[in-house]
């Protein structure tokens, strides 16, 4: 199949996720579905408009691919504007996974800053699908406000379940909110609390100084940065390592990425402009 080819997918299920936010759930016109791994993107074409990278954020053993996507310009605005029924052009599965299987055995650490539990979502959906595979799960994630949280069924069936630990927190509360106000980072100790620093294998995505920060914190609890997988985002255009757009440093985004293991991209994290 040619990756600079659009493949035409109808929405079957659009759905707002929070203000500007939302979700599609989509199938092929033709052909197969699409197979992926947790932490590849696709390229998305609203036709007349333009093209985006966009993580998959759905249940990779799922039919439908789905993506969520926050209106920030015009390409955004008309994937979160689709309705049931409508067309998008889709290219993909692009970039390097977040190594699950590598996490076989060992307590998975998911952290997500707001829209950043999009691409990590199916890490989720994986792990709690194959518990037994794995020591431990902890969710801890980040939003503005009540207002954005995202997916909030998955989160209250998370939350209930009795083998996962799930910690959220919002930097501004709003009346009716009970529970916790403040930044991921104060959360992370007491979320590991009993669970050895050496087991643990962490992914995080959300804003680069929260990750930074977040592994930071990591390190002061005794995981390493080599324990540590991150997903950057640069702009792009072909996303097949052609046209230099997403270059950083000596990696492409989106063929060496976008997800990294954080020792191997740290001393670039934060650089200005790169
Ligand atoms: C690998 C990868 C995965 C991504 N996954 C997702 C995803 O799952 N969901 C999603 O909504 N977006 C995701 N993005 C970001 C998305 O590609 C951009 O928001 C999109 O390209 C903006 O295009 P536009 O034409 O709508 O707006 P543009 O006109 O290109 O941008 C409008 C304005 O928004 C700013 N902007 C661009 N990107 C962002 C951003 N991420 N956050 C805030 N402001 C931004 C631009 O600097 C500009 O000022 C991902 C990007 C990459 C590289
Ligand atoms: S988007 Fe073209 S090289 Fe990465």
């Amino acid at each position: 199949m040619d990756p600079m080819l659009p493949r035409r997918y109808r929405v079957l299920r659009a759905r707002p996720e929070s203000a500007g936010v939302a979700t599609v759930d989509l199938a092929p016109v033709d052909g197969p579905p699409m197979r992926f791994a947790p932490g590849q993107f696709n390229m998305l074409y609203a036709f007349g408009v333009g093209e985006i990278p966009v993580s998959i954020s759905g249940d990779a053993a799922a039919p439908v691919l789905t993506h969520t996507t926050r209106d920030v310009g015009p390409v955004s605005r008309a994937i979160v504007g689709l309705k049931e029924g409508d067309m998008l052009g889709v290219r993909g599965p692009f970039g390097a996974p977040w190594p699950v299987a590598a996490a076989k055995g060992r307590h998975v650490l998911v952290v997500a800053g707001g829209l950043g539990l999009a691409p990590v979502r199916p890490i989720l959906t994986h792990v709690l699908a194959n518990r037994a595979d794995h020591a431990g799960l902890t969710l801890v994630y980040g939003a503005r406000s009540p207002q954005d949280l995202l997916y909030a069924d998955d989160l209250r069936d998370w939350r209930a379940r009795p083998d996962a630990t799930v910690e959220v927190t919002v930097d501004h509360a709003r009346p009716g909110w009970t529970g916790r106000v403040g930044v991921v980072t104060t959360l992370i100790p007491r979320a590991l609390a009993g669970v050895a620093p050496d087991s643990v294998t962490a992914f995080l995505c959300g804003p680069e100084i929260m990750m930074r920060f977040c592994v930071q914190a990591l390190g002061q609890i005794g995981i390493p940065p080599s324990a540590c997988w991150v997903s950057l985002e640069r702009n792009m255009k072909c996303a097949v390592g052609f046209c230099g757009h997403c270059q950083f440093g000596g990696d492409f985004i989106c063929k060496d990425g976008p997800v990294f293991r954080y020792d191997r991209v740290a001393a670039r994290i934060g650089v200005k402009e790169l």
